[in-house]
Parts: C-alpha cells; sequence; structure tokens
C-alpha cells in the first residue's frame, strides 16, 4: 500500500471546520484506492499565536517540511489584528510559504455547470469558463525590502513597502507559467503594470525573453487595471495568467465570483523541490466561523490538487473532484451557492454528501 504524511495546519476560523471535511474524504478516497495517509496537525496563525506566542512555530515548519505534503485551511481573525506586524497570523503563511520556497501558487477558476446560476455575472458570460491563475507568491512587494514605517523629510509619518523581483525569481515562475499553458489551451497572459511601474517593465521584459522558448504558446500583456475589468466582461479569453504576487491575490478572488464562490477555489503552491502547500484561496471567513456555514468545496477541491500535484495520484484526485460535482448535482448547496430549487445544507452535512459520492464513485479502469 503506498503511504504518504500529510501535515494538516487547520488554522483559525472556518479553517479548522473545513479541513476537518477534507481530511476525511481524503482518507476515504485514499482507502478506496490503497493509499494510506499518515496525517499530523501542526499550529499555525492565530492558533499557533495562542499557544506559542508565534505565528509559525519552528516546530510545525520543521514538520512540514518533513512531510509529503501539506494541507492548509486558513487563518487570521479580528481578534489579531492589532497585533505587530512580526506576530499577525497573516505573518505565520507568508513565513510558512517562503520556508517552503513554494514559489508557484496555481489557483484555477473553473466554472462547474451546476453552479452557473450562483455566479454574480450572466449566463452566458460565465458558463463553460476555465482558466488558471499561475501567481508568483513569494517575492514582489508582500517580501521586498525596504519596507515599514518611518517619517519623510517634513517629519510626517509614513509607511512604505518594496515592489522589487530579481530575474531569477520572474524567469521561474515565468517557465512555470508557460509550462502550464503548454499543457493547456496554449495561450498565456502576462498581467502587469509596466506602463508605471519599474518591476513591472523588468518582468514584462524577462517574459518575453522567456517567450523565445515557447513558440508554440501564444502570449499576450495585459495591464493589471484593463485584466480585472476584462476578467468580468469575457472571462472565456482567458486560458492561463501570469501575474506576481499582489496582482494575483486579487485577480484570482475577483476570479473565484465567475465560478459562483469564494468558497469553491482550490490552490496549490509549488517549489522546485519539497513538499507542496494545498489551501483554498478564501480566508477564516471570521463572519460564519463556527456556525456551521462554510462552503468546505475549495478545502476539499485542494485536497485533490494534493494528489495530483503533490503525490501523482491522479485517480483518487479524480475522485474526489467527481465527487464534489456528484454532490452538486444531487443539489446539495451551502448558503454561499445557494440558489432555488437547490438544497440548502451546513459545511458539515455538505462534506457528509461529499462522502457518500466518494464512496459511490465507481474506481479508475
Ligand atoms: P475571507 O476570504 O475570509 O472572507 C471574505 C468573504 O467570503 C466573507 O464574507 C466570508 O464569509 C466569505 N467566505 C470565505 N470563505 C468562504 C467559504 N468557504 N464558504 C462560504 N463563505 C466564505 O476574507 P476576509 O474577510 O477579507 O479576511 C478574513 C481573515 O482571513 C483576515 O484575517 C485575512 O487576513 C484572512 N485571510 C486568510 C487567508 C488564508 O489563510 N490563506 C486568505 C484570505 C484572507
Ligand atoms: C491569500 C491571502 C493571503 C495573501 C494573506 C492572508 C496573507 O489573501 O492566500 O490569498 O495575501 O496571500
Ligand atoms: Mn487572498
Amino acid at each position: 500500500k503506498r503511504s504518504y504524511s500529510i501535515t494538516l495546519l487547520p488554522g483559525d476560523g472556518i479553517g479548522p471546520e473545513v479541513t476537518a471535511i477534507a481530511k476525511n474524504v481524503l482518507v476515504l478516497a485514499g482507502s478506496l484506492e490503497g493509499i494510506k495517509f499518515d496525517f499530523r496537525e501542526m499550529l499555525l496563525g492565530g492558533a499557533a499565536l495562542d499557544e506559542t506566542g508565534v505565528p509559525l512555530p519552528d516546530e510545525t515548519l520543521a514538520v512540514a517540511k518533513q512531510s509529503d505534503a501539506i494541507l492548509l485551511g486558513a487563518i487570521g481573525g479580528y481578534k489579531w489584528d492589532k497585533f505587530e506586524k512580526h506576530l499577525k497570523p497573516e505573518t505565520g503563511l507568508l513565513q510558512i510559504r517562503e520556508g517552503l520556497k513554494v514559489f508557484a501558487n496555481l489557483r484555477p477558476a473553473i466554472v462547474f455547470p451546476q453552479l452557473v446560476d450562483a455566479s454574480a455575472l450572466k449566463r452566458e458570460i460565465v458558463e463553460g469558463v476555465d482558466l488558471m491563475v499561475v501567481r508568483e507568491l513569494t517575492g514582489g512587494i508582500y517580501f521586498g525590502k525596504p519596507r515599514g514605517f518611518g517619517s519623510d523629510e517634513n517629519g510626517e509619518e509614513t509607511g512604505f513597502n518594496t515592489e522589487i523581483y530579481a530575474a531569477y525569481e520572474v524567469d521561474r515562475i515565468a517557465r512555470f507559467a508557460f509550462e502550464i499553458a503548454r499543457k493547456r489551451r496554449g495561450k498565456l497572459c502576462s498581467v502587469d503594470k509596466a506602463n508605471v511601474l519599474e518591476a513591472s517593465m523588468f518582468w514584462r521584459k524577462r517574459v518575453q525573453t522567456m517567450a523565445l522558448e515557447y513558440p508554440d504558446v501564444e502570449l499576450s500583456h495585459m495591464y493589471v487595471d484593463n485584466a480585472s475589468m476584462q476578467l468580468v466582461r469575457y472571462p472565456k479569453q482567458f486560458d492561463t495568467i501570469l501575474t506576481n504576487n499582489i496582482f494575483g491575490d486579487i485577480l484570482s478572488d475577483e476570479a473565484s465570483m465567475i465560478t459562483g464562490s469564494i468558497g469553491m477555489l482550490p490552490s496549490a503552491s509549488l517549489g522546485d523541490s519539497g513538499p507542496g502547500l494545498f489551501e483554498p484561496i478564501h480566508g477564516s471567513a471570521p463572519d460564519i466561523a463556527g456556525q456551521d456555514k462554510a462552503n468546505p468545496c475549495a478545502t476539499v477541491l485542494s485536497a485533490a490538487m494534493l494528489l495530483k500535484y503533490g503525490l501523482g495520484e491522479d485517480d483518487a484526485a479524480e475522485r474526489i473532484e467527481n465527487a464534489v460535482l456528484d454532490t452538486l448535482n444531487r443539489g446539495f448547496r451551502t448558503a454561499d451557492i445557494h440558489s432555488d430549487g437547490t438544497k440548502l445544507v451546513g459545511c458539515k452535512q455538505m462534506g457528509e454528501e461529499i462522502m457518500k459520492s466518494v464512496e459511490s464513485q465507481v474506481p479508475a479502469a
């Protein structure tokens, strides 16, 4: 029997609610495909801060690094918002991404036919959308120095950050995106702000150079303000989107709403070597935490990405993806994707229905 070690990082807010479900789904899908998992649950974010005084304990990073893959819920919450930067739950998340060197964040946005009416956009705009945001995850303004608080020449207080990319950072994420576009529909759109920012002018130049190695991929460039407009005007024009850390953060939340809800979008964060980190794109949703209202699909689909991109277990991954579709087909919906004629359920029941669907899947030939 194949066996893998998985680090579970439930985090805060709805994180523990959705990871509990994704873990059960993983165990079941795994057992049906001859896979065994050995889980270790570790602290991250506000939960870690409360218990250990830091948002990323050394032990969490060490265990994560030694495992085969990491499944993360979400971190953050009002309770910790007043903490200093180095103690914030969000800092713990950035530190683990950096510590694992997972520079490539894949955020697929696929419109499931069952959820077309859950989208805020018209049916004809969203039907058939299938795009992939490739977000640079360990560089740019999130990590650039100098950063901090200071004062200007007039003694006015300031806050500042630096958008900076080194050649190797642009090259490795660009290569990643070209490879992905090549396996998809062969179209890559690099999103930047090269009309204003030097970091973007440099980004565009490196991407153009990389394109010489990928003559089979059709490359285009778009300014981020236009891209955010085009995403809601005509999202089907996009196949693979390559962008920096902060633009990718914003555009992927926007893309999620095309699919019906932010509660549907998974992600995979990968590096050149070592374990991948898999997490929904949404946050800890403190407004609905503890109320059994969260949509677990984004985390369940992240578990599917873990199997596919992290472990190469494509059959088990497909089993989970099909189970989510089957559950939607059977009419079950959490509040965020609920529409007339469908069955409104809570997080736990949605999880139970997904489990039933996992079990009823015919094993792959
Ligand atoms: P959020 O994604 O947590 O929530 C935004 C809105 O979407 C809320 O109304 C929420 O109820 C809803 N929502 C999110 N996930 C949902 C789900 N699975 N099912 C149903 N509804 C869902 O973003 P926010 O409110 O801006 O941030 C809340 C906290 O989460 C902050 O502390 C933020 O820093 C943190 N955050 C963490 C991550 C992460 O862990 N990767 C990502 C984003 C935000
Ligand atoms: C995300 C989140 C994080 C980010 C925050 C919580 C640090 O918004 O995963 O999308 O900005 O990357
Ligand atoms: Mn985000």
